[in-house]
């Protein structure tokens, strides 16, 4: 079988993950590349071996030869760039968030169900190891139904800046850009729930903080702290149809002492911490078990996790099969994402 001919489509932080997942599949081979800063495109063109590389990404859809694209531009562009993606016969890998509103997500969905090609999101937290193991645990029903879950992604001091903090190019601030990924994980581990109200709360208190010095933290490739329009934390309280909820909270800037991750699940049966690592919590002859799996990563692993996401995605589109994060998940995460920023604009619980 012959390899499958790959387009990237920005080719900034992120997109270093993608072309290394290609380049080390045997299957893929990155074929050209597209970023609006042709020096950009063009470095990783030549890091990669691809033939072409592009400015303009309806260029390198026109490009009959490329079989499927990874798109990892700003969010506000992945539902233009993947609907054109689409419709000119390529499957889609979409960083996450899928897009930045409901009607585009919609949009996207419509696109894939016409073209009959494949969009995966990339929810990369799906594909960690450690989340791997935890979900054959709960789907062999060793933690019940879960009732609640807690999901944290707080930074004291961590907006990345530039297109991140623009609200026209990426939608929203922490909620969107880090909450996505554990709104996500408790979610897809939660059995992806009917969502039936939410009730959210936005601040811009502290602005990004700019002026803080001798502490480092992640910036966007082009760095610029004079844009803020988005918020510096959220927090949300997501009720499920089936009686569940989800508590999340999540900042790019904050007075904590120190920046947290924590992502809890808990069941009728037992119970499960995934972030900041992997711990599984049962009962047992009227005992509490405290259970710490014996394996590699019981963190998420960054390198491990796209590996598996771009060898998913490849391996989907080959053999024809469903992807474990279609774009219908991505519409539900959307929704869920737009319901938080909506309660708390409103000020009320918003019902779907
Ligand atoms: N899965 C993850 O863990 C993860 C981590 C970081 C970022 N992301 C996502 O990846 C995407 C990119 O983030 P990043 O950190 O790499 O940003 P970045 O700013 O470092 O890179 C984005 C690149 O896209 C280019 N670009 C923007 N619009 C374009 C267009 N229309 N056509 C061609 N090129 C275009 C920019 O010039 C830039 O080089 C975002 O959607 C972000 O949410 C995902």
């Amino acid at each position: 079988m012959s390899k499958l001919k790959i387009g990237v489509i920005g080719a900034g932080s992120i997109s270093e993950m993608h072309f290394k997942g290609y380049d080390h599949n045997p299957h893929a081979e990155i074929s050209a590349v597209c970023d609006l800063k042709e020096e950009r495109a063009k470095a990783k063109a030549e890091l990669y071996k691809a033939t072409k590389y592009y400015t303009d990404y309806h260029e390198l859809v026109k490009n009959e030869e490329i079989d499927a694209v990874s798109i990892c531009t700003w969010n506000h562009s992945h539902a233009e760039i993947a609907i054109a993606a689409l419709k000119a016969g390529k499957h889609v890998l979409v960083e996450k968030p899928l897009t930045t509103s409901v009607e585009k997500a919609l949009e996207i969905e419509k696109a894939v169900q016409e073209s009959g090609k494949l969009l995966q999101v990339g929810f990369v937290r799906r594909y960690a190891s450690n989340t791997k193991v935890l979900k054959s645990f709960i789907d062999a029903g060793d933690l019940g139904s879960i009732y609640y879950a807690k999901a944290s992604c707080l930074r004291r001091l961590g907006n990345p800046g530039g297109w991140f903090s623009d609200k026209s190019r990426s939608g929203g601030g922490p909620l969107i850009d880090i909450g996505v990924h554990v709104i996500d994980l408790c979610w897809y581990l939660m059995g992806r729930p009917k969502v039936k109200s939410i009730t959210g709360n936005t601040y811009r208190k502290l602005g990004n903080r700019s002026h803080i010095q001798n502490l480092s933290f992640y910036k966007a490739a082009d760095y610029d702290p004079t844009k803020n329009d988005v918020e510096d934390m959220t927090n949300a309280l997501i009720r499920f149809q089936n009686g569940a909820s989800l508590f999340v909270d999540v900042s790019f800037t904050l007075h904590a002492k120190k920046d947290d991750t924590q992502v809890k699940l808990y069941g009728d049966k037992g119970g499960a911490e995934i972030e900041p690592e992997l711990h599984i919590v049962s009962e047992k002859h009227n005992t509490i078990l405290n259970v710490t799996p014996q394996v590699d990563h019981l963190t998420f692993d960054f390198n491990q996790a796209f590996q598996s996401e771009i060898d998913h995605f490849i391996e989907c589109v080959m053999e024809n099969k469903e992807t474990i994060s279609p774009v219908q998940d991505g519409v539900e995460i959307m929704k869920i994402l737009c319901g938080i920023y909506e309660s708390s604009e409103k000020g009320i619980e918003v019902s779907f």
